[in-house]
């Protein structure tokens, strides 16, 4: 019989507004496991997680730690109780370098001097321990997010962590880094310490868990031996119906070109060129996936192609109109929908409400302003596509960095496919989305598409691109590779394209 480390009990949580965020949920954590929260976008997870680490304070139950009650009023309290959390989005101050971010807050034994040295030499014994490849000396600015999670990481184990919590950790990182990170998380339990570990991906959840316990709209659905349960059974506990995994699309309709790139090049950020010679055309009623590892220009192109960043040479026409460089503005107003990589970047404006969000594109427009803004329509036009596209919310009044990532996605999707644009250009539209969510998201896109809609779909899970394009780009250092059916290319073919072979090669 192992013991439970951890153990909540009668979780409730209400956040102002009348959300009922946990009710009532009972948690047993057990030394050396991995245990898994699986639940929709807004079923709890983030929230029972912040509990446990301090940073929320439940309005009812209790948490033990070996067995005795203790009460986390900070996330100070936490880490003296070895909790390590890290959060969904990264807590890193990019100015400052690794070891700097991984011993802020902790006191030094010889202050006011900082041990820079001795603890640069631990984090590099982390780095090795748990092959993460970490430079304690590199810029975190300069770290791609894979590596800015392994410094979360550190930073957790630095602190003493024996449970650690990660809240979706896998959703930045690309197939390679999920497996390093499944490495190290088997190592770290090998040695008895436990896992909390939150995920919508199903096939990684089964691949990594020992238990799973499913959450819905707050609530506890069950908690499950991994082994005991099959992928079908768990999506249907989280989601509470039949998930569909292939998207029901029918058979493309291609009409004229509407989005049409010629020979665009491109530099990145640090001047270096991003995008070669890259040529497309996407065709109204059909979606063309770009498949590419993380990095690979899949973002230049994507600004190049919304105005965001200017490309070299090349042209870029929007049915039959040049918009090579032009504003953004210019852009969108040519009906362009655009979902970008980013929600919390790019996407919303966080510390504004709903209806501000909703009309980020329309505000200059009639009906929703004429001199003045029209907020009576504002409001109405938000409730109504509150409804239509289902996000979860008391009201319009709730700011944008209020709502769970999911909901965040379907508020982006209802301001830019509310007015069915002849092109969408979407990046990483359903990053970070559990199965009810990217189905969702799946039915709209291709609707859109039947609707006449030319969609440029950027993803790096090839699953998805097999399962929603009708043609699929592979991207490689900025230059397209080929161009492939996903009805007759496999997997490894795509799979070495992605890694730099060209189409030609692999006949
Ligand atoms: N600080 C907050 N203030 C008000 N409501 C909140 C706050 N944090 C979370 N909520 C609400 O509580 C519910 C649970 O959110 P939580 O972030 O825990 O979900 P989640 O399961 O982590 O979702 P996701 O998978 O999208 O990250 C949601 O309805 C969310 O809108
Ligand atoms: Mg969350």
């Amino acid at each position: 019989m192992s013991i439970n480390i951890l153990e909540m009990k009668n979780i409730t949580k209400t956040f102002p507004g009348g959300v009922i965020a946990n009710k009532n949920i009972n948690l047993k954590l057990r030394k050396g496991e991995v245990h898994t929260l699986l639940g929709e976008n807004g079923a709890g997870k983030s929230t029972i997680m912040n509990i446990l680490s301090g940073l929320y304070s439940p309005d009812s139950g209790n948490i033990l730690i070996n067995e005795k009650p203790v009460s986390l009023n900070s996330p100070k309290d936490a880490i003296k109780y070895g909790i390590g959390m890290v959060y969904q989005h990264f807590q890193l101050i990019p100015e400052l370098s690794v070891v700097e971010n991984v011993i802020l807050g902790i006191k030094q034994r010889r202050e006011p001097f900082l041990d820079i040295k001795g603890s640069a030499d631990r984090i590099l014994e982390y780095s090795n321990k748990y092959n993460m490849g970490i430079d304690p000396c590199a810029m975190v600015w300069q770290l791609s997010v894979g590596q800015q999670q392994w410094v979360e990481i550190i930073k957790a184990l630095y602190r003493g962590a024996r449970i650690l919590v990660l809240d979706e950790p896998t959703a930045v990182l690309i197939p390679q880094e999920i497996d390093q990170l499944f490495n190290m998380i088997r190592q770290f339990t090998a040695a008895d310490f436990s896992v909390i570990f939150i995920s919508h991906k199903i096939n990684e959840v089964k691949e990594i868990s020992d238990r799973i316990t499913i959450l819905r709209k707050g609530q506890k659905v069950n908690t499950v031996e991994t082994s005991e349960v099959s992928k079908p059974e768990l999506a249907e506990m989280m989601v509470g119906r039949e998930v569909l995994f292939k998207a029901y699309k029918k058979k493309a309709v291609p009409g004229v070109p509407a989005l049409v790139l010629d020979k665009i090049e491109a530099d990145n950020s640090k001047g270096l060129q991003a995008l070669k010679i890259v040529s497309l055309a996407v065709k109204k009623g059909e979606i063309l996936g770009i498949a590419g590892v993380d990095g690979n220009g899949q973002s230049e192109l994507v600004e190049v192609i919304m105005g965001l960043r200017k490309s070299t040479s090349g042209s870029v026409k929007v049915m039959d109109k040049d918009v090579t460089n032009a504003h953004p503005r210019e852009i969108l107003d040519c009906s362009v929908g655009h979902i970008p990589e980013d929600r919390r970047v790019s996407g919303l404006m966080l510390e504004m409400n709903l209806r501000e969000n909703l009309i980020l594109h329309d505000y200059h427009t009639v009906p929703h302003s004429k001199f003045l803004l029209n907020w009576k329509f504002i409001k109405e036009h938000a409730e109504k596509l509150i409804e239509d596209y289902d996000i979860r919310t008391p009201n319009s009044d709730v700011l944008a960095g209020k709502l769970s990532g999911g909901n965040q996605q379907k508020l982006i999707l209802a301001r830019e496919l509310h007015g069915n644009p002849d092109i969408l250009v979407a990046m990483h539209a359903t990053r970070g989305l559990d199965v009810g969510a990217i189905e969702y998201v799946h039915k709209n896109i291709i609707a859109q598409r039947d609707a006449g809609a030319a969609i440029l779909y950027v993803s790096t899970e090839i699953d998805e691109l097999l399962n929603i394009s009708d043609r699929i780009a592979v991207i490689h250092s900025g230059e397209i590779m080929g161009i492939v059916n996903p009805d007759n290319v496999t997997i490894k073919e795509l799979g070495l394209m992605m890694a730099g072979s060209k189409k030609d090669t692999l006949l």
